[in-house]
């Protein structure tokens, strides 16, 4: 997090609207290399569309978006995989592919942008699970697991190539609130090893433990942003409702 090193996430007037529903209205932040952002918000307010402009699946309809320092605002499709190799993401519902294994699952990015012969693959595949909990579960099916373990096994997929920066849509949801801390707790690991975290979540005492800095949507605008001891000062009455709650 040093001076010149580049944001790992810069939003500069970032502006969407599908139709005439305008999602985000000229949002702007930047998120240190190796910290934790959380965004906070009700539904619907565009924090899975944040997080899918940050990998380039939307485009804005204007301002940039740079990942560490690099503009990936209309980037060929090509240049913008190789930006998104250095990223993982579990989106909001886990989307394991059903027909093949647990450990297929967690393979399927190292088969698809490394040459790394098979044995290592399934070695990698096979270590990633065991620091979810989850290598017991390699040859099963995702039928097969319970949510908990699904989030998880999606959160060993989305390190399987040691990303720099990790994106998690919504971890908790759904979850115990015993299965939620021990998520919260992976994702802390990774913060702790250097990878950079954005984590969309309702789940406040989660986005306390986790996240250095919390972000609030709300009506198209960032409304809030700072530590959580910074946001539980604010006066804001829609910033001091989201603090106040439990979440879900
Ligand atoms: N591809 C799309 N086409 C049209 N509208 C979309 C698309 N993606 C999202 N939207 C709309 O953008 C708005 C924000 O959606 P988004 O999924 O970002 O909400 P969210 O904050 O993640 O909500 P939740 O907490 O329920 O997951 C919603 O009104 C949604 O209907
Ligand atoms: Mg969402």
């Amino acid at each position: 997090m040093s001076g010149d090193q580049p944001a790992a996430v810069r939003f500069e007037g970032v502006s969407k609207s599908f139709g005439d529903h305008v999602v985000l209205d000229d949002v702007s932040f930047e998120i240190p290399a190796g910290s934790a952002f959380c965004i906070l918000g009700r539904s619907g307010t565009g924090k899975s569309v944040t997080l899918k402009q940050v990998i380039g699946l939307i485009q804005p309809d204007s301002g940039r978006i740079f990942i560490h320092g690099q503009d990936i605002t209309g980037m060929e499709s090509r240049d913008l995989t190789e930006v998104r190799r250095k990223m993982g993401f579990l989106f909001q519902d886990a989307a394991l592919f059903d027909s093949i294994s647990v450990g297929e699952n967690v393979a399927f990015p190292l088969r698809r942008h490394t040459d790394l012969p098979n044995h290592e693959v399934l070695a990698r595949a096979r270590a990633k699970l065991k620091d979810v909990g989850l290598e017991e579960a390699f040859g099963q099916m995702p039928s097969e697991l319970s949510g908990g373990m699904r989030k998880r096994c999606g959160l060993a997929r989305a390190l399987a190539l040691d990303p720099d920066i990790v994106l998690v849509d919504e971890p908790s949801a759904g979850l115990d609130p015993i299965t939620s801390g021990e998520i919260d707790q992976l994702l802390i690991e990774q913060r702790r090893e250097g990878v950079t975290l954005i984590v969309v979540t309702h789940n406040i005492p989660s986005a306390r433990a986790i996240g250095d800095e919390l972000a609030l949507l709300h009506e198209g605008h960032l409304v809030a942003q700072g530590t959580a001891d910074e946001l539980d000062a604010s006066r804001e009455p829609i910033v001091q409702a989201f603090m106040r709650s439990r979440g879900t």
